[in-house]
């Protein structure tokens, strides 16, 4: 992988027609050992988030040593590089083949389930491969109630009567017994922990089993921009957020069960950014070389605002207007779809024209992981960059970082 200093230098040198992902490993492994400092538990990465194999391979370095996987191909994206990290199966609904290629092949001995029904095939797999169920954990994944870019407990998780009912169950068959949640992506609510806890206490009572781990999932916000035409939400800062789920853990009476969290977001986003290049200007419209279905999906859904820096072409030796002056733009993306129009603009000078560039920040979450092949559009060129996005100082002297949705 080609390494520049910034990623202005790498969009000044190569000047790529094509999306560039900017990858800062002293970035991700900065962020990763943060998270497992700050969290009193064991730090299970979503492989989901991005599982490519320069990040699952820096997160090893960096010490992570756990994975929350959800198919056989991201149990094989961690084990091309380790064969010993610890594989928590935590999707809730999964292939009969699947579960069997996970226990029988993979030593995988960590699943989650929300429904009798999930527990009977997993039940059926492990008495025909001879497993002891005691060796086994399982956890019943509860639903949550909150605010989140992205609420999981539409689809996923049990009501807490049906929850109790289910650890019953595992309990009679000699499973280990967890509880789990996930509070929903890129959390928008500070007590959404709290209330889950709560909930997992009153399950935990009522069960009358032995819970032997409690996982609290992903959630975690990620840093984002913030559009300035929108009411900012508050949220604490992750030091605080994470200063209360702890104290929320003792007083929930949860301090002596093991813990363990499931990050995606919080860990990758800062890791990457995305060169793009302004294929046309056309008036206030820039049409851009990505887009939803590659790598600004998560953006679009989760209408999370990213953070863009302006990198202008030296080449252009005469331009219209003000740079300090940064004006919306409706932005389209490569492909011929008219879906592919982002929902919210672009904060950017009103000089940018054909052929500048524009460097996205902190997207290394639901990006790349997302990105299809539609139109025959698929980034993937990779260069390695030193300095985390945001120290670079701004180009052209612009004083600010200017935000898109
Ligand atoms: C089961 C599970 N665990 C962990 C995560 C990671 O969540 P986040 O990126 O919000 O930390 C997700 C995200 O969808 C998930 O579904």
């Amino acid at each position: 992988m080609q390494r520049f200093a910034t990623a202005e230098e790498a969009a000044l040198a190569l000047r790529p027609d094509h999306p560039v992902y900017c990858f800062r490993p002293q970035v991700l492994a900065g962020d990763a050992r943060r998270f497992v400092a700050m969290f009193p538990g064991k730090t299970a990465y979503a492989v989901k988030t991005n599982g490519e194999h320069m990040v699952i391979e820096t997160l090893l370095g960096a010490g992570i040593s756990a994975f929350d996987v959800a198919s056989p191909g991201e149990i094989r994206a961690v084990r091309r590089f380790s064969s010993d990290a610890e594989l928590l199966y935590m999707h809730p609904v999964k292939a009969q083949s699947d579960i069997r290629l996970a226990l029988e092949s993979y030593a995988v001995r960590t699943l989650a389930v929300d429904h009798e029904d999930e527990i009977a095939k997993v039940h059926k797999i492990v008495r025909g491969l001879d497993i002891d169920p005691a060796t086994v954990t399982i956890f019943v994944r509860l639903q949550t109630r909150g605010h989140a870019a992205y609420e999981l407990s539409k689809k996923f998780g049990a009501a807490p009567a049906h929850a109790i009912e289910l650890l019953r169950r595992l309990d009679r068959y000699g499973y280990r017994l967890g509880l789990c949640f996930h509070v929903g992506s890129q959390v928008e609510d500070p007590l959404a922990y709290e209330r889950a806890l709560a909930s997992a206490d009153w399950v935990r009572n009522r069960a009358g089993v032995a819970i032997a781990e409690l996982d609290v999932g992903g959630g975690f916000p990620a840093e984002y921009g913030h559009d300035p035409r929108r009411r900012q939400v508050e949220m604490p800062s992750l030091d605080e957020l994470m200063a209360r789920l702890s104290a929320n853990i003792t007083e929930w009476g949860f301090a002596d069960t093991e813990l363990v969290a499931e990050p995606g977001r919080v860990i990758v986003a800062r890791a990457f950014s995305l060169i793009v290049r302004v294929l046309l200007r056309k008036g206030r419209r820039l049409y851009i070389n990505d887009g939803i279905w590659a790598s600004l999906s998560d953006s679009w859904t989760g209408r999370i605002t990213l953070p863009a820096r302006f990198v202008p072409d030296p080449a252009i030796r005469s331009r219209n207007g003000n740079p300090a002056n940064i004006v919306p733009f409706r932005v389209c993306g490569a492909t011929c779809d008219s879906v592919d129009i982002l929902s919210r603009p672009f904060y950017l000078p009103e000089t940018i024209d054909t052929g500048d560039w524009v460097e996205i920040g902190h997207i290394g979450a639901y990006s790349l992981a997302l990105r299809t092949n539609f139109n025959g559009f698929y980034p993937d060129t990779f260069v390695e960059v030193e300095t985390p996005f945001g120290q670079e100082g701004p180009p052209e002297g612009l004083a600010s970082i200017e935000t898109m949705a």
